[in-house]
């Protein structure tokens, strides 16, 4: 059976990916801080609704909505406007972090990462409804997977996500913060890597006296890929990712 594929529209990204990210999956992007994951994952949104006549929403477990779409200006992407044509949805998930140890609902008492997790879950579900989303971002699930210390707990929650994720049909770029980098071999895999259907890996390599932007395919089940890094440029126009280059 052939893929199919929704492209992100990022020059040099789809053909890296073997033709952009698969349909209906959940990928994750890793990176180290500033290396543009909530760049790439707007961008993919942006030109969801753009090029595609795929809408998208945006769940943000960090930055407010007024700060995201100020920055993505730079970038030229217009996420209030597009609010408006319900071609967008932001969804502030920032509160979960602010939940009590304890939640009561009803009689019972749930955890507060139980209740963090189905509350994400739930406004996911609930903003895709309104916008008939196609493509969704999750940034950064980082603060979620914080939360557990015991991995088989971990990884159950995960599971979970990535599950309800797959039930919308949406395509899905999970933002998650990079624990170790500057080393593309000798690195400890992320628990995000193991349950994700692919995995994406932004990060600055030491060349020479320099540092190079490059990104990785790690992995991508179901797929052909280029699992070289390759350089990519941060501009004001973008994301821009040289296939055929390499890092080195
Ligand atoms: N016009 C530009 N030209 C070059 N680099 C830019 C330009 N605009 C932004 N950048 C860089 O792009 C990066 C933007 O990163 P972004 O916020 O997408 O990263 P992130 O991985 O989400 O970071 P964080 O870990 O803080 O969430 C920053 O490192 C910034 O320096
Ligand atoms: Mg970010």
């Amino acid at each position: 059976m052939s893929t199919d594929f929704s492209e992100t529209g990022i020059p040099g990204l789809d053909s890296l990916l073997g033709g952009g990210i698969p349909s209906g999956r959940v990928v994750i992007v890793l990176g180290e801080p500033g290396a543009g994951k909530t760049t790439l994952c707007s961008l993919f949104l942006a030109n969801g609704y753009t090029k595609y006549n795929e809408s998208g929403v945006y769940v943000s477990l960090e930055e407010s909505r007024d700060h995201l779409f100020r920055e993505m200006t730079r970038f030229g992407i217009n996420f209030a406007q597009a609010e408006k044509d319900l071609h967008f949805a932001f969804v502030d998930a920032s509160p979960i972090r602010h939940i009590p140890n304890v939640v009561k609902a009803g009689s019972m008492t749930i955890g507060k990462k139980e209740f963090s997790l189905v509350s994400v879950i739930d406004s996911i579900k609930r903003s895709i409804a309104t916008v008939k989303a196609k493509r969704v971002v999750v940034d950064p699930i980082s603060y979620l997977i914080f939360q557990y210390s015991n991995p088989a707990e971990l990884r159950g929650a995960l599971l979970d996500l990535v599950e309800a994720l797959n039930e919308t049909k949406a395509t899905v770029l999970l933002a998650s913060e990079l624990r170790q980098s500057g080393s593309l071999v000798r690195r400890e895999i992320q628990m995000e890597e193991y349950v994700g259907h692919g995995t994406m890996i932004m990060q600055s390599i030491p060349v020479g006296k320099s540092l190079v932007r490059s990104i990785q395919v790690s992995k991508m089940r179901e797929c052909e890929i280029d699992r070289q890094p390759r350089p990519y440029r941060i501009t004001r126009d973008g994301i821009e990712v040289f296939p055929k280059e390499t890092v080195f």
